[in-house]
């Protein structure tokens, strides 16, 4: 571990510290746009097919033109990668594949001097099972104080009659896996005889840690203060509303759980205990200058439930899934942006927005895909942009990228794959490398190959080839962000809902009007003013203007 290099990265500036103290907040996060990095899939220096930290310094250029406030990176610590890297074995060191520490102070810096900020992940929920503590846990044996960092637990008796550890062949509780199959699996002793068994939300790769050790909770402080003090901007907090487990670990009576995340608070998600560690990490982050923050990722039943994560003692922002899971349908899609809106305003927290991410289907797919999937891609994200809040881009949405459905199965990688039967919820269709240019060998996303392969047709769809393009998806995004950064009081400011015709959503921010038609018809409306983007082809006119079907506008008023 290099803390030489963490103590002198304690300088680097963050892009406002130098104007900034702990106590002047500018509160940059309320209506930043943030850019997801899949660090695997952005850009590969070294020619080893899978992208790096150097890949992605040097296209930081291109973030800071796009005209994103903010770069998430999802993890890049060593990690024998069992599930792209959410699989940490040490928190403080790089994985080689990805490059070392100082590329990553590299990286903060340049990033930087760009006036780019820089969030990294954190994995609390669960280690590898190769982490130093797990496998000491299990090499030490059962009575190995290392256990108790972790939940080991004898198994039930086959006969069901109770979990005294004499038989113990079935696992201690129901709890299914998130990537299917059982949570839990059983160890085998240091003798070679069956053992305990021990609880993995995620894959056996990923075994859960006891938050109630106070040991944890010191860790994933000192872990937090070491990427704190090389510069980085903040935190995306994985699986945020895991961690605390229900006591007695009781069981649930469903047989698919995974039907119940999100819809329901389950005695391992969204336990009212998550909520003290986000408190007391954010005293952390409120100690360093340059108000350095934390988004959660957390399923949560309702948006109430997940606006306590943003309260004003706690994370900063949390991920709208509710929004990104919403269908094609305007009446469902007004209700959730209302439910959302009106959950965070009352905590005083900004709304956040995201289509996709590296766990879903990317959502040109999801709207039907083709040229309507595109369309209406498109048009979500002139809705998304003209929203009150903050904005989470997925790379490779400002290209329009399809999710590719037909990856080779010996390409795959996603555990979830492996465990599972069917092809839905899969998630390295989103994953595939960008492509940089309209031609060469993996489309510029490094010297030779790509992890996963490119279907031929992203050569068009390239950075290259959109680039100058007004009719491309990356120049429209482009223009939208630079718009958003004129147009004062477009992020944080006031919204007001606008009447419109069936199926059409119309609504008013500071200098603007934004009408969002879903239907597949075009339909006229009187002109709300002076057009200013459209996702599709508009023709201006002085009283009514015809709005294409599928489409979004923005409108100068
Ligand atoms: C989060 C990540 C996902 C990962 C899981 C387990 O949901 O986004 O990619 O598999 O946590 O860490």
């Amino acid at each position: 571990m290099n803390h030489e290099l963490a103590r002198t990265a304690t300088t680097a500036a963050s892009p406002s510290s130098a104007t900034e103290s702990a106590s002047a907040s500018t509160g940059w996060w309320r209506d930043a746009v943030i850019y997801q990095v899949y660090v695997r899939s952005f850009a590969d220096s070294d020619g080893d097919g899978i992208g790096d930290l150097r890949g992605i310094t040097g296209r930081l250029p291109y973030l800071a033109e796009l005209g994103v406030d903010a770069v998430w990176l999802t993890p890049f610590y060593a990690s024998p990668q069992a599930d792209g890297g959410y699989d940490v074995a040490d928190y403080r060191a790089v994985d080689p594949l990805f490059g070392d520490l100082q590329d990553a102070d590299d990286l903060v810096r340049a990033a930087h001097e760009l006036g780019l900020r820089v969030i990294v992940d954190i994995v609390p929920n669960h280690t590898s099972d190769r982490h130093e503590w797990f496998e000491r846990a299990l090499k030490e044996g059962p009575g190995s104080a290392l256990r108790e960092l972790y939940h080991f637990r004898p198994g039930k008796d086959v006969d069901g009659k109770g979990s005294d550890g004499s038989g113990g062949e079935l696992p201690p509780n129901d709890w299914e896996s998130v990537f299917g199959g059982p949570a839990w699996t059983r160890t085998t002793n240091p003798d070679g005889t069956p053992g305990d068994w021990y609880l993995h939300l995620f894959a056996p790769e990923q075994p859960d840690l006891n938050w109630e050790h106070p040991e944890v909770h010191a860790e994933f402080e000192a872990v937090l203060r070491f990427w704190l003090d090389l510069g980085v901007d903040g935190f995306r907090i994985d699986v945020a509303h895991g961690m605390v487990k229900a006591p007695g670990l009781p069981d649930i009576g469903h047989r698919k759980q995974v039907e119940l995340i999100g819809a329901q608070v389950l005695p391992f998600f969204d336990q009212d205990g998550v909520h003290e560690i986000h408190r007391s990490w954010r005293k952390i982050l409120d100690s360093y200058p340059g108000e350095r923050i934390a988004v959660a990722e957390a399923s949560t039943p309702n948006p109430g439930r997940l606006a306590r994560y943003v309260r004003p003692d706690e994370l900063h922002q949390a991920f709208n899934f509710h929004f990104l899971k919403c269908p094609w349908d305007p009446a469902r899609m007004r209700e959730i942006i209302d439910a959302s809106l009106a959950a965070t305003v009352s905590v005083g927290a900004p709304t956040t927005w995201v289509l996709s991410n590296h766990d879903v289907i990317r959502h040109p797919t999801r709207y039907g895909g083709g040229a309507q999937g595109l369309a209406r891609a498109r048009a979500a994200a002139l809705l998304m942009l003209a929203l009150p809040g903050s904005t989470y881009v997925y790379q490779g949405e400002e290209l329009g990228l399809p999710e590719v459905s037909d990856l080779p199965d010996e390409a795959r990688q996603d555990p979830a794959f492996f465990r599972s039967t069917g092809q839905e919820g899969l998630r390295d269709g989103c994953r595939v490398p960008l492509p940089w240019t309209a031609d060469g060998d993996s489309y510029g996303f490094g010297p030779a190959g790509s992890w996963l392969p490119q279907p031929a047709s992203w050569g068009s769809l390239s950075v290259e080839a959109q680039t100058g393009d007004p009719g491309s998806t990356l120049e429209l995004y482009r223009t939208a962000l630079a718009l958003r950064r004129e147009l004062p009081g477009l992020g944080d400011g006031r919204m007001e809902w606008l009447p419109g015709p069936d199926g059409v959503l119309v609504f008013s921010r500071p200098g603007l009007v934004c009408v969002f038609n879903t239907t597949s018809q075009e339909v006229q409306l009187p002109t709300p003013g002076r057009l200013l983007l459209a996702s599709a082809t508009t023709v201006e006119a002085e009283d009514t203007v015809p709005i294409p079907a599928d489409s979004c506008t923005w409108w100068a008023i």
